[in-house]
């Protein structure tokens, strides 16, 4: 009688994020430097008759306990690959902030795939989940993979980066989230605004930062800290004003750099050293600027089995 699995399955924060033009396809091209930071989801896969989903943690009201749900999806998609029938009771414990722009909804998928490939037996191929990682979302393949890497295409296209030493991070939690579609529409809408136009034929081909792949190699922290950038964050703050008080103060507060996480509306403050991390959060914490603020350590590993 087999017993439950957990796979524990890191957030991620965007240490570049450049976006091309809109694609045909409604995507964007991104050069996409992911690090993987030390804050948590476990995903818990038990035998079940049906395919069922809980959740507990901060959030979680706003997440679909159908069968819409990221991680459902990625039960079903791999008894689809094996040809099996999805017998599995999912369970998320969440600490990754919920529709934060840190990949939460990405890391329950990819320790979904994870948890119930270890319980079904069915041994695939680290590539093939992978490539079902990418079939579910473009940041799931890194939330697989963790550590440091470069994505290309819409994000999903990865090449592992080397670092150097340990980055520490404070984040401040929103309340409430952003929906990802509505922050790359702003952006193309800021971009139509400013007479630039939002394809893929107006907006040149994002590239890779070298300062910044230098900084991460060599764990630099002011060094990367020079070279941070989010290309979705005006419009992160277009849609959530109130977030550029929220970068002012971790600034005020002595972090090295302040960036929206990826969509949003998480902040992320690059720090010196844990010290400063912990008077970073506390001052966050006190400006009332923020619902909670968390410390954190990257790059951490990718999805594993606890
Ligand atoms: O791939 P994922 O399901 O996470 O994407 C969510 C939404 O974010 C997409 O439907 C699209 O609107 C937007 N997106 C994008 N370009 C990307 C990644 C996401 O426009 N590279």
């Amino acid at each position: 009688m087999s017993t439950g699995v957990t796979v524990r399955v890191p957030a991620k924060v965007n240490v570049q994020l450049a976006v091309g033009g809109r694609r045909p396809d409604g995507f964007h091209d991104l050069a996409n430097v992911f690090l993987a930071v030390g804050l948590y989801d476990e995903v818990t896969a038990t035998p079940d008759d049906t395919l069922g989903l809980t959740a507990e943690g901060p959030g979680t009201d706003l997440i679909p306990l159908d069968g819409s749900n990221l991680a459902a999806r990625a039960a079903r998609l791999l008894a689809g690959r094996h040809g099996i029938e999805p017998r599995v009771r999912l369970h998320i414990a969440k600490d990754i902030p919920v529709a934060g722009g840190m990949a939460g909804g990405s890391a329950d998928a990819a320790g979904a795939l994870l948890a119930c490939d270890a319980l079904w037996g069915t041994r695939t191929p680290y590539e093939e989940l992978l490539a079902l990682c990418a079939e579910l979302g473009s940041d799931v393949p890194f939330s697989l993979a963790g550590g440091a890497a470069l994505g290309r295409g819409r994000g999903e296209l990865l090449t592992p980066l080397e670092t150097g030493g340990e980055f520490h991070w404070v984040f401040a939690v929103a309340d409430g989230g952003l929906s990802t579609p509505d922050v790359y529409r702003e952006c193309d809408r800021l971009r139509e605004a400013a007479g630039l136009g939002a394809t893929v034929d107006d907006v040149p081909d994002p590239e890779p930062s070298p300062a910044l792949l230098d900084a991460l190699r060599t764990g630099d922290a002011p060094a990367l800290a020079a070279a941070l950038t989010n290309d979705l964050q005006p419009a992160a703050v277009s849609l959530r004003p109130s977030l550029a008080r929220t970068l002012q103060a971790g600034l005020a507060a002595g972090a090295l750099a302040s960036l929206v996480s990826g969509s949003g509306p998480t902040c992320a403050f690059l720090v010196k050293d844990a010290e400063s991390g912990a008077r970073t959060a506390e001052a966050l914490r006190a400006s009332g600027t923020c619902r909670a603020a968390r410390s954190a350590v990257a790059p951490a590993p990718g999805a594993s089995l606890v």
